[in-house]
């Protein structure tokens, strides 16, 4: 991401911390107490993204939403800092977070990302990763209109939170929803949500689980599950703390 937005890196274990914090803020509808260290986080990552803007490289991202901003003088400087703060965050919790999950569920099902290759479908299996293995289990709204969805009367100004990780499973929409199938139509899922908000980097994000499951062919590389993968406790974002596996060599075999 720091690639992408035209900085260096800051430092690792620092960042981790006040991610995570952020992350589990998400959470605060379900645990009150997760709230107040998300927002301190929340504002200390934007600080250090304003400070970026002084200095990012000529052709990253944040020197395109500077130049961009000039020609827009009605966005503040803290809506500015805010949303890349937000792209810094989702572009790098959400991603690394699908990787790890679709790399569990290759774990799991060591014949698949063969099978996808063999059948020419790597793209029908990313989108069923993101379907089954999307990082992003709820979403919310805030109503703008007096409405009636299914019977269930939604007054102006309340939020309505979205399971995006159950719509992704509902029998009525994908047969037999549990399963890879790589014939399912393209990008009927909801994990990069939709509409006006819908995700700004699904497209980064499809070409970096898409350019990772081909360099894992490519090289050949296997793994072999070395314990039961454990996950972070959190509902909004969903990602592992563990995936014990053993590696092996390329063209090795176990
Ligand atoms: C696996 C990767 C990712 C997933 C599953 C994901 C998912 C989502 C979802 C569900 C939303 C809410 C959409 C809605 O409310 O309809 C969202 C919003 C957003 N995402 Fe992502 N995202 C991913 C990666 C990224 C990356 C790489 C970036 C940046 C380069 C990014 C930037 C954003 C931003 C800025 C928004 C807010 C858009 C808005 O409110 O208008 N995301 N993402």
């Amino acid at each position: 991401m720091c690639d992408f937005l035209g900085v260096a890196p800051p430092d690792g274990p620092w960042f981790e911390e006040l991610s995570n914090a952020i992350v589990r803020g998400m959470d605060a509808g379900l645990e009150p107490e997760r709230a107040e260290p998300g927002i301190k986080a929340r504002a200390e990552l934007s600080r250090m993204v304003s400070g970026w803007l002084e200095t990012a490289d000529e052709d990253g991202f944040l020197c395109a939403a500077r130049a961009a901003r000039a020609q827009a003088p009605e966005v503040s400087e803290a809506v500015l800092t805010n949303s890349l703060r937000g792209v810094l965050h989702a572009g790098y919790e959400s991603v690394s977070r699908l990787l790890g999950n679709a790399l569990a569920r290759l774990v799991d099902d060591p014949a698949l990302l063969d099978r996808a290759m063999a059948e020419n479908a790597l793209d029908p299996l990313v989108d069923e990763l993101l379907r089954l293995d999307g990082p992003v289990q709820a979403d919310a709204r805030a109503c703008v209109a007096d409405s009636e969805l299914n019977g269930q009367r939604i007054r102006r100004g309340e939020v309505v939170v979205l399971l995006l990780g159950a719509a992704d499973r509902d029998p009525e929409v994908f047969a037999d929803p549990d399963a890879v199938d790589l014939t399912r139509r393209k990008g009927a899922h909801l994990a990069f949500g939709r509409g006006a908000h819908a995700c700004l980097g699904a497209g980064l994000a499809t070409l970096q689980l898409r350019a990772v499951l081909s360099a894992l062919h490519t090289a050949g590389i296997g793994f072999r599950p070395q314990g039961p993968a454990e996950y972070e406790p959190t509902a909004t974002l969903r990602g592992l703390r563990t995936l014990p596996v053993a590696v092996s060599e390329p063209a090795a075999s176990f």
